[in-house]
Parts: C-alpha cells; sequence; structure tokens
C-alpha cells in the first residue's frame, strides 16, 4: 500500500489497519455475525473483532474453511470466541435455515456484518432463478437482515447497546447500469454486463443500507446501518476475472491495501464509539465518504425495498402472516418483509373482506384474485381505535 496517505476527520487513513481502528475497544459484551468469513475481508474482520472479546458467528458456505479459519484464529487468540455456521446467501432456503437456527441458538445479535460477496462473475441464475450478483450480494443479505432484525431488536432493548448493521458496498457502485437498478431487466442475459451487474449489486448495498435506516428510525429502535467501500484488496474476489487477477498480483503488494487494512473501515463501523449514533451513511477510509447521487436517492431505494420484498417473499416458502386488527380495518403483513399484503375492511355481518391486493398474480401464494372473508367476531376486544390484535397464522405453498 502507498505509504503517504492522509488522514481524515476520524484519526484514521487509507493505510490504517483493523487491529489499529479498533485498538483500546472492547467487545467483551457483543456478539456478532460476519457473513463471508471463510476469506478475504472477512476472515481479517472476524479475527480482528474476537481479537476485540467480540463473540464471531461466521456464516460461511464452506464449512472446512471455517473450521480452518477458527483453529487459525484459535492458535493465535487462544481466548477468541468463534463459531461457524453454513451459510449461501445465492439460496433463500439457506438463508432462512441459517437464520432459523441462529435464532434457536438463544444468542444475543449486536452486530451484523454483510460481508459476503462475489465479483464480475459470468451471466447463471441463482437457485432461485435471480441473477447470481444480485442475489448473493443483495437479496441474501436483504432477507437475511430483515430475519435477524427482530433479535437484534431484543438484543438492543434487553442490553440498551446500539445494535450495528453493516454493509460492505464498493466503489464499484458507480459502475452499475444507467439506471442503476434494472428492475425489470434484472434476469436478461443478453444485456448483461458481469462488472455492471457487480456495480448495481453494491448500489443495491448502499440503497438497501439507507431504507433500512429509515425504516428503524421510523420504528424508534436503538440500531443503525452503514455501508462502506473496504479499498481496493488483492483477495479471492478477482478470481473470475483472470486479466484483473494477474494485474492485481503484480502490482497488488505496492498499489492496494493489505488485507489488514482492507477489514478496517468494516471493523471501525462495525465498533468505533466515534460512529454511535450516525446511520445511513458511506464509509471509505474509516472516514465518512460520499456516494453518487443514484445512492443517495430515496425514491430508488424504496422501490428496491418493494423489489427485494416481492423477490423475497415469492420465494420464502413456509411464511409467517400476522393480522392485525383495528377498530375498522385489518391489516394481513408478511412475517418475513413487515409489509401489508392485504388490507381488510370491515363488511357484512362482521366480516371483513380482503380484495385490496399488493402482489402480482404470479406470486406463488393464493391470495392473489381471491376476496377473503374472515370473521370480526373474535376481535371485539380490539374495537377500540389504536388497539391492536395480532393473529399468527401459518400458510404453506
Ligand atoms: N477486495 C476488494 O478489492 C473489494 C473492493 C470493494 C468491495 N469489496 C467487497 O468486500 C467484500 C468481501 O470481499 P473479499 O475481497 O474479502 O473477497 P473474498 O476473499 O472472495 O471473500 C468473499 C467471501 O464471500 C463468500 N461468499 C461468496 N459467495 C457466497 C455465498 N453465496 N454464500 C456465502 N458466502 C459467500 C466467500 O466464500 P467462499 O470462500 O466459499 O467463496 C468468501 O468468504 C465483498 O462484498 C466485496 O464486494 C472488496
Amino acid at each position: 500500500m502507498w505509504p503517504f496517505s492522509t488522514k481524515g476527520p476520524s484519526g484514521f487513513s487509507s493505510s490504517s489497519t483493523a487491529e489499529q481502528v479498533t485498538e483500546g475497544l472492547h467487545g467483551t459484551a457483543l456478539t456478532a455475525i460476519v457473513t463471508g468469513a471463510s476469506s478475504g475481508i472477512g476472515t481479517e474482520t472476524t479475527r480482528v473483532l474476537a481479537l476485540r472479546g467480540v463473540h464471531v458467528i461466521m456464516g460461511v458456505r464452506n464449512m472446512i474453511v471455517a473450521k480452518d479459519v477458527k483453529e487459525t484464529i484459535l492458535k493465535e487468540i487462544p481466548s477468541a470466541k468463534v463459531d461457524a455456521m453454513e451459510l449461501d446467501l445465492s439460496s433463500m432456503e439457506s438463508v432462512k435455515k441459517f437464520a432459523s437456527e441462529f435464532k434457536s441458538s438463544g444468542l444475543p445479535l449486536n452486530i451484523l456484518i454483510n460481508n459476503a460477496g462475489i465479483m464480475a462473475c459470468p451471466f447463471q441464475l441463482s437457485k432461485d432463478k435471480i441473477e447470481q450478483q444480485f442475489a448473493t450480494n443483495h437479496l441474501g443479505h436483504f432477507l437475511l437482515t430483515n430475519l435477524l432484525l427482530d433479535t437484534m431488536k431484543k438484543t438492543s432493548r434487553e442490553t440498551k447497546k446500539e445494535g450495528r448493521i453493516v454493509n460492505v458496498s464498493s466503489e464499484a457502485h458507480r459502475f452499475t447500469y444507467s439506471e442503476g437498478i434494472r428492475f425489470d431487466k434484472i434476469n436478461d442475459e443478453s444485456s448483461y454486463n458481469n462488472w455492471r451487474a457487480y456495480g448495481q449489486s453494491k448500489l443495491a448495498n448502499i440503497l438497501h443500507t439507507n431504507e433500512l435506516t429509515r425504516r428503524l428510525k421510523e420504528d424508534g429502535v436503538d440500531i443503525t446501518a452503514n455501508s462502506l467501500h473496504p479499498g481496493t484488496i488483492a483477495t479471492n474476489l478477482f478470481r473470475h476475472n483472470s486479466a484483473v487477477n494477474g494485474l492485481i498480483n503484480v502490482f497488488g503488494r505496492l498499489m492496494l491495501k493489505n488485507v489488514q487494512q482492507g477489514a478496517a473501515t468494516t471493523c471501525y463501523v462495525a465498533l468505533h464509539p466515534q460512529v454511535k449514533g450516525i446511520s445511513g451513511k458511506y464509509f471509505s477510509d474509516s472516514n465518512l465518504a460520499k456516494t453518487t447521487s443514484q445512492g443517495t436517492d430515496a425514491d430508488l431505494a424504496k422501490k428496491l425495498w418493494d423489489f427485494s420484498i416481492k423477490l423475497t417473499n415469492k420465494f420464502a416458502k413456509d411464511n409467517v402472516f400476522y393480522f392485525e386488527f383495528r377498530a375498522d380495518h385489518c391489516l394481513v403483513k408478511s412475517h418475513v418483509s413487515r409489509e401489508i399484503l392485504l388490507r381488510g375492511q370491515v363488511g357484512l355481518h362482521g366480516l371483513y373482506k380482503f380484495s385490496n391486493l399488493l402482489f402480482q398474480p404470479a406470486n406463488s401464494y393464493c391470495f392473489s384474485s381471491t376476496i377473503y372473508y374472515f370473521p370480526s367476531t373474535c376481535i371485539n376486544i380490539a374495537s377500540t381505535p389504536g388497539s391492536l390484535f395480532i393473529w399468527c397464522l401459518h400458510f404453506r405453498h
């Protein structure tokens, strides 16, 4: 790495390492999940958080590599609390299984680091038939975050500690498709460009952070969400591009950050007290940084959220729907997304009539194009304005 780097307002620079930006910090009472911890920035983030006393759960798709990573960390830091759980972010089934097993463990969750990623791979579809980079880098993390949010809220309430969600994005978000996110062409192979698709997924990381921040603030919970660029680091990320990989391996050691520097911004945003209360921001070199106009576009962020909700709901099997009964209407909400799926009005004979649909008929569960009636007798206890009665049902499809 070029040795002459200037320090920003945080007191750190592009050459600061993850150990330096967390020096003197104690994370002993904290639990974190780091996705993609089996390689590169994720491994170093895990090591340094563990060094600071954080209990780290590595979300990895290769459990054999994870075992090696854990053993290496334990050799250096015998007191480290590091565990691994299987997670394939390109499969919604796997994301759901991971979240469910994590919740069953009863562990708290203070920090969620959405780090895993793939870059510029040839066109392919994920297990859920979504373009692989968008599915892995954005959608898997989007679903994971939504599924773990309740645990994070509970932890921050009970421990009175700020929860932090950290999305590892990239400066490559600047080189997305001209429209930012190609909602209507997400799986279009004929116009697929591997680098632009990577940029699109990294822009999605930033937009996800921004809309999530808005929602967390609206909910009044003590959880922040920030995105970041880690720098350019010679890691396995470049494996799909032999030419770039070759150049990086030749010049990387001189020109680029090493992995210790590459994990610095993530560890800074996850742990440093300077970041307390800051949410919806983009960081680089352990300092606040600027993104593009698309990266701050609130409408685009909201549109991406709705789009991601539709995709995750569509493929999330065994969804749970909540019925929220209010004085004069009833809402049916998705447990996965917390979005309103249906709005029911009180109709004849005290029945609720559901006909106002949010989802397309193409979606697999059968609310679409059907009018549902539901007896309101059981909700008399909730018939004062503002009161709420929640009833959970399981729908399988
Ligand atoms: N390196 C850079 O210059 C750079 C620059 C900007 C942003 N970033 C971002 O930094 C993050 C980490 O990248 P890195 O440089 O550390 O790359 P890396 O060494 O290739 O690590 C990526 C990690 O993501 C995991 N991963 C990939 N697909 C996955 C899936 N479907 N499910 C679960 N895990 C999966 C990989 O697991 P496997 O080992 O099993 O493949 C690996 O652990 C990425 O989000 C990347 O976009 C990196």
